[in-house]
């Protein structure tokens, strides 16, 4: 059986359906970004998969334990961290991981040495005794993070792991999550940033309406869609005169100016391509300075596949 299987999941609200009949495998050792617009469902099921809600029907196995049945067992191997998390502000990391550790049932050694290996790994071992009411949301963040793993899950659960970090704190974030892909670890996390999908994630999962759009290997999804946005810098100003003739070029399928000196294009085709749109856009006398194409290939399927089904 996959680490994480939901069958017939559903999760209503009066006649409103969060969840409606969700069916989704996550295959071992995978780190599956699981995306979706606001709403459509992915921390309803993220709090059945971490017992803080209860499904309304259908069921949700967590390395083989249906959740729904005994949540106790089936939490046994998974590690969380769901939303803002909350701690007790007068204990210390350390305390924490010491409290947590011992009712999980971990001799003091073992959550010593497994809680300072930790601490360390998400760099807060210089707070490691330190008050965390007064900690800071990034670093309460890492505090959740390494407390997710204080008894080695094999599953580990995220529900938006960068959002309200400051830039820094995202990248940091991002790097502590993709150390762990040297552990034998299943990684479920949602998040609406899909640069950091693409970053961390091999599998994508993404829900509309409480639903499965689609589900692949980020290679296989992105690889059919040639469509690119390149960002361009001109020397020169631009108008609307300009803007007419770059639509008008074969293979743009939209441009619009971003500033007087800079213009965005979606266009479709590969490097060369891009290659020759350079040399089209300079006869065209705008004077190009820079010219990049922003890689987000996640993003436009992303938009293809949820614009289709609004
Ligand atoms: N307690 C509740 N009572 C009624 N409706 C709820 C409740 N909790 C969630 N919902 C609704 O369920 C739907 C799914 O919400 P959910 O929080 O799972 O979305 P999400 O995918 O996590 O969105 P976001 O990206 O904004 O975090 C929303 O329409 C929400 O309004
Ligand atoms: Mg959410």
């Amino acid at each position: 059986m996959n680490p994480i299987e939901l069958e017939g999941l559903t999760k209503s609200y009066g006649s409103f359906k969060a969840i409606d009949t969700l069916d989704l495998k996550v295959k071992a050792n995978s780190f599956t970004g699981f995306l979706g617009p606001n709403g459509a469902g992915k921390s309803t099921t993220i709090k059945i998969l971490t017992n803080l809600i209860r499904a309304s029907s259908g069921s949700a196995y967590l390395d083989g334990v249906d959740i729904t049945k005994d949540p106790k067992a089936a939490l046994a191997s998974v590690g969380s961290v769901v939303e803002t998390p909350e701690f007790y502000p007068f204990l210390t990391p350390r305390e924490t991981m010491d409290y947590l550790g011992s009712i999980n049932g971990m001799s003091r050694e073992a959550i010593h040495s497994k809680g300072d290996e930790l601490l360390h790994m998400v760099k807060m071992e210089e707070w490691a005794d330190k008050k965390i009411g007064k900690f800071s949301k990034g670093m309460r963040q890492r505090v959740a993070l390494a407390q997710s793993l204080l008894s080695d899950p094999k599953i580990l659960i995220l529900d938006e792991p960068t959002s309200g970090l400051d830039p820094r704190g995202m990248v940091e974030m991002r790097e502590i999550v993709k150390s762990l892909r040297d552990r034998d670890i299943t990684v479920f996390m949602s998040s609406h940033m899909l640069n950091e999908v693409e970053e961390i994630c091999d599998r994508v999962a993404l829900i509309e309406y409480g639903k499965l759009l689609i589900h692949d290997d980020v290679s296989i999804l992105t690889k059919g869609t040639d469509l690119r946005r390149l960002d361009v810098r001109t020397v020169k100003d631009l108008n609307k005169g300009v803007l007419d003739q770059v639509t008008a070029l074969p293979l743009v399928e939209s441009a619009r100016l971003q500033s007087e000196r800079s213009l965005s294009i979606d266009m479709r085709g590969d490097e060369s391509d891009q290659a020759e749109m350079l040399e089209k856009l300079n006869r065209l006398g705008l004077k190009v300075y820079s010219l990049s194409a922003e890689g987000h290939s996640l993003e436009s399927l992303y938009m293809d596949l949820v614009k289709e089904s609004r």
